[in-house]
């Protein structure tokens, strides 16, 4: 049975746990072909309820440092490790992720971003499959090989880590200024102070 339509995953019943604790599965957003692929954790209450990630508080952080940067938020695409909220908001277990890494991959294979920019510990272990210190590895770009094609992978903390501490936030929007940098004008994602 075909799980997936496009870039959204229709059914999915792979976690048990998880089909108990989500009201719905909640996909990426964003254009099908940006140049800019976010990657965060995992739903949490708000992206529960509204079906859509980074709608919280982290994702006024994400939107506002964005336009920091010049970027807008519809002008690039986000999406999750996982698309099913965990419950009491928990990480994802292993098994979770690698339930859900088929989609992440198809996402990423099918957006074909020029960067990948992962939002957090979890997504950044996830894409590296390594231990990854984020707050000092914040800002580096790796070669990941995804789906049998390499892609850089920017690490950068997760836009909450900024609500808890404040000295992060300088980090976060370096990082998301970085991000801006593999933007493409020709393909019509301009960066907002173009304008
Ligand atoms: N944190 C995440 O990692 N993902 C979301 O969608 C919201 C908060």
């Amino acid at each position: 049975m075909t799980q997936m339509d496009g870039l959204d995953v229709v059914d999915c019943e792979r976690c048990e746990e998880l089909c108990e604790s989500r009201s719905r599965i909640v996909n990426g957003v964003g254009p099908a072909d940006a140049d800019l692929l976010f990657v965060g954790e995992a739903p949490g209450a708000n992206e529960d309820e509204q079906g859509e990630p980074f709608v919280g508080r982290s994702g006024d952080v994400l939107d506002e440092t964005l336009r920091d940067v010049g970027l807008d938020r519809a002008d690039v695409r986000i999406t999750n490790c996982v698309r099913c909220r965990p419950p009491d908001n928990r990480d994802p277990h292993a098994d979770e992720l690698a339930n859900c890494r088929e989609y992440l991959e198809t996402e990423i294979d099918r957006v074909d971003p020029e960067v990948v920019v992962t939002l957090g510990k979890v997504p950044a272990q996830h894409l590296l499959d390594r231990d990854v210190a984020v707050t000092g590895e914040a800002g580096t770009v790796h070669d990941v090989t995804v789906a049998g094609t390499p892609r850089p992978v920017l690490v950068c903390v997760h836009p909450a880590a900024t609500l808890y501490d404040p000295s992060q936030k300088e980090t976060f929007a370096d990082t998301l200024a970085k991000a801006a940098d593999f933007t493409d004008d020709e393909s019509g994602q301009r960066r907002i102070g173009d304008f």
